[in-house]
Order: structure tokens, then sequence, then C-alpha cells
């Protein structure tokens, strides 16, 4: 079945989460109606994750295959002193996620960045024989721009089922998304919140975010205030309506519980005059990454 009719367009983000805030989350999650919870090796708290899953189905909330689960191999960065995984150590990479997990297949398995410059080719023929081998029901990338895609192209592979990428009014990437729908490569929209002035507050969460962008939310002049004010919803529901509108799959994070529900929650849709709007709030590049933003590697 194709990704696009499989994917549950709202899931869970678990970066920044616990191994137990992860197992709470994903468990509260699953009974307010979630199916698709992201995770990641380098999030460390892919065993928490499965903790919530198991006690959801034990309780008769859900059942495996109703469950939508992704995770992602670290390709490793020279820059950061990591050697860059070759086929072998994806391969283990994602045995080792898979037993964390507690599960026996993986439905998005994705290559979490492009850094692996040298080896980004063999980590994306690991993925293939996982999705041949039926271990990974979807295979794709993250951070990956147009230049890492058309290299698949290039050798004629297969392209990536999805691309998990930062995208939110601030962040559009025109050309990219139009690249990748021209692919049929299904957009997942990761940090769908950062305008919001209370995305990731905490003490380490740091970012490109500068005082003036902060300033700019705060503002009673805010588009996301206005739009609130004005759908009668909020500013977290403006953005991620704003990106499922556009057929982006959102995995907004948070640990707290009624921010769950309200990050769940749509019976509203953005009158095309106000998409035209936050269309003319794109400021260029990524603001989610301290270090720079991923789709500028080579
Ligand atoms: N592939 C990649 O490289 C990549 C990169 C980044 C993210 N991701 C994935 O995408 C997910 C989401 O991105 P993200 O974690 O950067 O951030 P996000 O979902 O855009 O925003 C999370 C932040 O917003 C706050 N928040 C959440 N719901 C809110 C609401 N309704 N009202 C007000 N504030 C709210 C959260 O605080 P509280 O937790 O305190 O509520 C947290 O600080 C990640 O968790 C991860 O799964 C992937």
């Amino acid at each position: 079945m194709s990704i696009h009719s499989n994917i549950p367009q709202i899931g869970l983000g678990t970066y920044m989460m616990s191994p137990e805030e992860a197992e709470e989350m994903t468990y509260e999650a699953i009974k307010v109606g979630y199916r698709h919870i992201d995770t990641a090796e380098v999030y460390r708290n892919e065993k928490g994750v499965a903790n919530g899953i198991k006690k959801a189905i034990n309780e008769g909330l859900t059942t495996r295959s109703d469950l939508f689960i992704t995770t992602k191999v670290f390709p490793g960065n020279e820059m950061w002193g990591q050697e860059q995984k070759k086929y072998d150590d994806v391969i283990e990479a994602f045995q080792k996620s898979l037993a964390r997990l507690e599960l026996d297949y993986i439905d998005l398995y994705l290559i979490h960045s492009a850094h692996a410059n040298n080896t980004r080719i063999e980590q994306w023929k690991a993925l293939l024989d996982l999705k041949s081998d039926k271990k990974i029901h979807y295979a794709g990338v993250a951070n990956w721009n147009i230049k890492h895609i058309q290299e698949l192209i290039d050798l004629d592979l297969p392209t990536p089922d999805t691309n998990q990428i930062e995208l939110h009014p601030w962040a559009q990437q025109p050309e990219l998304v139009q690249f990748l729908n021209s692919k049929d490569i299904h957009i997942i929209a990761y940090s769908s919140l950062v305008p919001l002035s209370t995305w990731r507050k905490k003490e380490g969460e740091n970012s490109l975010k500068t005082r003036e962008l902060e300033d700019e939310v705060k503002s009673a002049n805010s588009i996301f205030k206005q739009l609130a004010t004005k759908y009668s919803v909020t500013e977290s529901q403006i953005l991620l309506q704003w990106a499922l509108q556009q057929n982006y799959a959102v995995l907004p994070k948070t640990i707290k519980i009624p921010r769950l529900r309200e990050n769940f929650d749509f019976s509203f849709s953005i009158q095309d005059s106000d998409m035209d709007m936050i269309k003319l709030e794109n400021k260029g590049g990524g603001i989610t990454w301290e270090w720079g933003d991923p789709l500028l590697v080579d």
C-alpha cells in the first residue's frame, strides 16, 4: 500500500523526551487516538516508546497493526568525530532499534540525515534490503536535500517513500517541497511549532531562534495570534493545520497531556486567502538546529 494512504498524518514526536516521558506520552497519545509515534536511535528513548506501546496494547486500546512506528538510524557525522556507518552498521543499528522497540517490524525506517557523504548510497541500499525482507514497510530519509535524492535517481535506485524535514511558516522550503511532490515522496514536517513562544523552553534546548523572532511571535500583531483568534483555535492548531492542509504529516511533541489533545483536534480549515498570507512569512532556512541547517550538508 502506498505510504500516502497508510501514514497517519498526525504523529507524536518524541525528541527530547526521557524514556520515562516517552513511555507515558506514547501511552497517553494512543489513548487520545494517535497511531503514529516517531522516535530515533539517537533519542535514546526507544525502550520507553516500547513500554508505552505494550501498555496500550495490553489494555486493548490498539493493536500492533493499527500503529505506525517510525525510527531512524543515525548515519554518522565526521564533524562530530563519528564514523560514517557502512551497510552492515546500518543493518546492525536496525536490529538494535527493533530489539529496543520489542517489535518484529518497523513501519517506517529513516536515515536521520545526509551527513555520511561517503556512505550515503550503501546506507540507502541497506534500507532497500530491509524493505525487500519485509523488516520495514517503508524506507525514507530525513533532512535530505534535492541533490542528495537526485544522487539516488541518477543511480537508478528507488527513491525514498518519504523525507522528514523541518517545515513551518518560517521555513517553507518551496523548491524542495515542489521537488518531493513531483517525485511522489511523502513529506513529513518536523518542528512545526517553532514559531510558538512556548517552543523548546527547557535548559539545553538550543536552536537558531533569535530574540527578534521570539519578540515577533509574542507581539499582538503576530499573524498566528490573529488567525488563532479568527478561527477560535490555538496558535499550535493554526501551525499544524497549515501543514496538514498541504498534505504534510506532522509530529507535534509535547510532554503535557492537554496539549496532546489540542494537537490532535482539527475540525476547521484555513481559508485560501489566509494560507496565502502565511506564505509571506517564509524566512528561508531551518531554525531548529543550533549547529546549522542539516539541509545544507554537502
Ligand atoms: N528528523 C529530524 O532530524 C527531526 C528533527 C527535529 C524533530 N524531529 C521529530 O519531530 C518532532 C517534533 O519536532 P520538535 O520536537 O522539534 O518540536 P515541535 O513539536 O515543533 O514543538 C515542541 C515544543 O512545543 C511545545 N508545545 C507542544 N505542543 C504545544 C501546544 N499545543 N501549545 C504550546 N506549546 C506546545 C513543547 O513543549 P512541551 O513538551 O512542554 O509541551 C515543545 O517545547 C520531534 O519530537 C521528532 O520526533 C525530527
